[in-house]
């Protein structure tokens, strides 16, 4: 009888520690929930991305008492571009925060970011998607059990090559660029006489290293952090396509926690977007400096006019995507820049 007891109550206590651990009860009873969760990220240290994720790692773990860790895997050292989508859909990770261009493959209208000179800046790129059609594309992925909650900014993306002075679309001609993926971005360089190829952000300093491509478009952020400059010889400072993000997280984990807990991990995603959104521009800012005084690079800043020649080059992406992203969504990006 007493075996029969002992036994009991161990079972109960198990059953207890891995309700808690899932945080599968979705109501208010129970207090904090113990738990781990994990953020996954591709890029460095420094950037607006990483510095969002420790702003929630701090808050959570603090306001949770420490029931709740919070690891942070940056520089694809967990899952990189190619998996972690894969891995968030099966809540190996809870969080990632994906440059929004790579789910294009999901639904088209993440192609948003990559449409030519649509955005001026990162305030027009977060109204837009804080408003009603960001949102409604953000949680375009429920059928995959992936939720998008907020977009997070990097800011405009950048040409650097290893070839020469790129100052009109003449210049990109026969030469091959990585980009992150996706249609719009593929037929940006097309429309300009060049290649392209998408390559995981963790190989990309190999793949300009060896050759493999010429070029890249990135975020001043992005380009120094990952030492870019160091394996390119040119850089453009174009501003025509954006790195944005979105932190998303796996529906399952989300609507299992109860809700005390719930709400310690959302304040902490309210902080990880204010903080990032804040110091998105500034990094990439001082980022644009450590470029200029590593001399790495021969920078060419655009003059209006050679703006617009661009512009006019590639309206025509916009005629060859509206219908897949929608007229609706493209005319909502465009009044969020007026
Ligand atoms: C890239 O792949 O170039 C970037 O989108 C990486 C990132 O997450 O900023």
């Amino acid at each position: 009888m007493k075996k029969i007891i002992v036994f009991g109550l161990f079972l109960a206590a198990a059953i207890s520690l891995i309700a808690c651990g899932q945080g599968a009860s979705g109501t208010d009873e129970g207090g904090v929930e113990e738990m781990k969760i994990k953020f996954s990220h591709v890029v460095s240290e420094n950037t607006p991305k990483h510095q969002g994720a420790l702003a929630m790692k701090e808050y959570i773990e603090e306001e949770s008492d420490g029931k709740i860790e919070m690891e942070i895997y940056p520089n694809s050292s967990l899952f990189g571009d190619q998996d972690e989508y894969q891995n968030l859909a099966s809540n190996n990770v809870q969080f990632i925060a994906p440059d929004l261009t790579k789910f294009v493959g999901n639904n088209p209208q993440f192609n948003i970011p990559a449409l030519p000179f649509l955005f001026p800046d990162d305030e027009s790129a977060i109204k837009f998607w804080d408003g009603e059609k960001g949102e409604e594309v953000l949680s375009s992925l429920t059928d995959d059990g992936v939720l998008g909650l907020s977009m997070w900014p990097n800011g405009g993306k950048h040409i650097t090559n290893a070839e020469r002075e790129i100052t009109s679309p003449d210049d990109f001609e026969g030469l091959k660029f990585r980009t992150q993926g996706g249609q719009v971005l593929e037929s940006l360089y097309s429309t300009m006489g060049a290649g392209s190829e998408s390559i995981p952000f963790g190989e990309l300093y190999t793949a300009l290293d060896q050759g493999v491509v010429e070029g890249q478009e990135n975020t001043f952020s992005n380009i120094e952090s990952k030492k870019f400059d160091e394996v390119q010889s040119y850089m453009t400072v174009m501003n025509h396509t954006r790195v944005d993000y979105a932190i998303f997280t796996n529906t399952e984990f989300w609507d299992g926690m109860n809700d005390e807990t719930k709400k310690i991990v959302e304040g902490g995603v309210e902080k990880g977007t204010e903080v990032a959104r804040a110091e998105a521009q500034s990094l990439n800012e001082e980022a644009y400096e450590t470029i200029k005084e590593r001399g790495q690079v021969e920078i060419k800043e655009l003059s209006e006019e050679e703006i617009q020649e661009f512009q006019e080059t590639l309206e025509p992406v916009y005629e060859e995507y509206e219908e897949d992203i929608g007229t609706d969504v493209i005319e909502a990006a465009r009044e969020a820049s007026e």
